[in-house]
């Protein structure tokens, strides 16, 4: 058992932010990190929300990692 070992890195590549389209944290972040500021340009940038929820299920996450992005 080493889950503590894990960095952050690693667990951004692991987690998925968007299920439907399979698009991990690490991406998203990237996008970010490249000026997308809105959900919108995320998707734009990543393809996350255009899987077969509609976005239901990652919207709020990538909203989040936006919103902390800026808070840095
Ligand atoms: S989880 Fe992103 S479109 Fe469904």
């Amino acid at each position: 058992m080493s889950g503590n070992n894990i960095s952050p890195e690693i667990m951004d590549k692991l987690t998925k932010v968007c299920l439907c389209k399979a698009i991990s944290r690490a991406t998203i972040k990237k996008a970010v990190e490249n000026g997308a500021s809105t959900v919108e340009e995320v998707k734009k940038a990543t393809g996350a929300t255009t899987g077969g929820c509609g976005g239901k299920r990652c919207t709020p996450k990538i909203q989040q990692i936006i919103d902390e992005y800026k808070n840095k």
